[in-house]
């Protein structure tokens, strides 16, 4: 089976946060399954030049009511091919956040299938993720200036989260991708708009999202952001397929950035990683540890952390923040690092290196998310044998149990999250803890299963 994956970041050429990783690790569970993938993603600026992408020419793709060339450049690794389309619009310092993104994304979809008939690939299905590429699977039901194969293709689309939606103007987006008219009364169009993430939920043949309760979440109100309605009327189609963790990448028995390896055989390493973490960050080693790795974003819940702050030092936490994000909650992460020297270390922007070793350093990791699709840092922390304190939501919720992997909360709230703390404390340097670290270090959470439950969904779209 010849799998087209389409996605606006990829590990470890590109990531800003799970959707990175996932992008990453899937492919390569799928290829080691013996399915043929093309990853096809942006050329972004910070795209490492060593390897650098065999650069093969330029491409016509229709977009703007033309046809405007874009680059192409490609890779193989472990088993998947790459495809990276190269522009100016997609080359800037930063992968998102511009006002334009809504357009630079449309030529990205649009630049997908040019891109695979370029290279070869002839696929019999598009997996596509997010809604950077969430036009794709509505201009493959659409099938105009599409290479031969591509028209009707059957398309599988993944939703890692449903905030962002890509919204733009109806008639220049409708100009941007060269649809009809009669495509803005279709599942693009929401009150007038276009949106891109509707049009793949819409067009897609098969729906998933990355946990089974945020399957169910999506249908509500409270976590649907305004797409409830539409995620109900496709809930035939809609499932939830929990994500994995590349388990050689997150492996502390050969994390390279460790200060010692360990193992659930051998957990003695896991103490000479906090000594480590303490003194790079300046903090009492004596103090249990909470760790953060997480986008500064309202999703995350930094602000319910910043908020329990004074409260989680005065029952003896001690602080390891890193994260980016929101100006405001960086500015008040970093002011409970001025304030309280000892107690709370941040750093303030994106540091794969430093990630791992706060996974490895901290005791427990927090993780108060308002909702969570799925969430890789607890995964990654029960690795580490880190426990999670976490939020019941989403993946979060479907990945720990409370007193045997990690500690759940319901409510969003500070005092939500110091009462699971508050759990954490206590059986923390009890037998306990030990058991639960062996617990949350012993589970199979690799992509093997998951990556399997893709296959057969991909098999499920083909033509009989
Ligand atoms: P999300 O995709 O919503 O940001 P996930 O938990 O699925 O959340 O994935 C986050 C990924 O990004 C993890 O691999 C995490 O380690 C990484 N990450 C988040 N913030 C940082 C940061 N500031 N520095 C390094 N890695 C980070
Ligand atoms: C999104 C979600 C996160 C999920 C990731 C990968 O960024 O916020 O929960 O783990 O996508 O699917």
């Amino acid at each position: 089976m010849r799998v087209l994956f389409a996605s606006a970041e990829v590990a470890p050429f590109s990531k800003t946060g799970g959707l990175g990783d996932v992008a990453g690790a899937l492919p390569r569970a799928l290829a080691r399954l013996g399915l043929e993938v093309l990853v096809v993603t942006p050329w972004y600026r910070s795209v490492p030049t060593d390897p650098a992408p065999y650069w093969i020419g330029d491409v016509e793709v229709p977009f703007d009511g033309g046809f405007e060339p874009v680059g192409v450049g490609t890779l193989e690794r472990d088993g998947v091919r790459y495809a990276f389309v190269g522009h100016p619009d997609l080359s800037r310092p930063r992968l998102y956040g511009y006002p334009d993104d809504a357009r630079r994304f449309a030529r990205f979809s649009r630049a997908v299938p040019q891109v695979a008939a370029r290279v070869g690939f002839a696929p019999d299905l598009l997996h596509a993720n997010d809604w950077h590429t969430g036009y794709l699977p509505l201009l493959l039901a659409r099938g105009w200036h599409l290479p031969p194969g591509f028209p009707h293709l059957p398309s599988v689309f993944t939703v890692h989260n449903a905030q962002h939606q890509g919204e733009s103007e109806m008639a220049a987006t409708l100009h941007w991708l060269r649809l009809g008219r009669e495509a803005a009364h279709g599942y693009l169009d929401r009150f007038g708009a276009a949106n891109a993430l509707l049009a793949g939920v819409g067009a897609a043949e098969r729906v998933t999202t990355v946990s089974p309760t945020y399957a169910q979440e999506l249908q509500q109100p409270e976590y649907g952001f305004g797409l409830d309605g539409a995620f109900r009327a496709v809930a035939g189609k809609l499932v939830g397929i929990l994500n994995g963790l590349d388990v050689n990448e997150w492996d502390p028995a050969t994390d390279p950035h460790l200060a010692a390896r360990y193992s659930a055989g051998d957990l003695a390493g896991k103490a000479a990683n906090k000594r480590a973490l303490a003194r790079e960050l300046g903090l009492d080693p004596e103090r249990p540890l909470l760790g953060v790795v997480s986008r500064f974003a309202e999703q995350k819940g930094i602000d319910l952390l910043v908020a329990a702050a004074e409260r989680l030092l005065a029952a003896g936490w001690g602080l390891a923040l890193l994260g980016t994000g929101d100006p405001r909650l960086e500015a008040a992460v970093r002011a409970l690092a001025t304030e309280r020297p000892g107690a709370v270390g941040a750093v303030v922007g994106f540091d794969e290196a430093l990630a791992h070793r706060v996974y490895a350093g901290a005791d427990a990791l927090a993780v108060p998310s308002r909702f969570e699709p799925c969430g890789l840092s607890q995964m990654i922390a029960m690795r580490y044998g880190t426990l999670p304190v976490v939020r019941a939501t989403g993946g979060l919720k479907d990945t720990v149990a409370h007193g045997r992997t990690g500690f759940v909360f319901e409510h969003a709230t500070p005092e939500g999250l110091l009462w699971a703390a508050g759990e954490a404390a206590r059986a923390y340097g009890t037998p306990a803890w030990r058991e639960m670290q062996l617990a949350a270090m012993r589970q199979d959470l690799s992509w093997d299963a998951s990556a399997r439950r893709y296959a057969a969904l991909y098999g499920s779209v083909l033509p009989s």
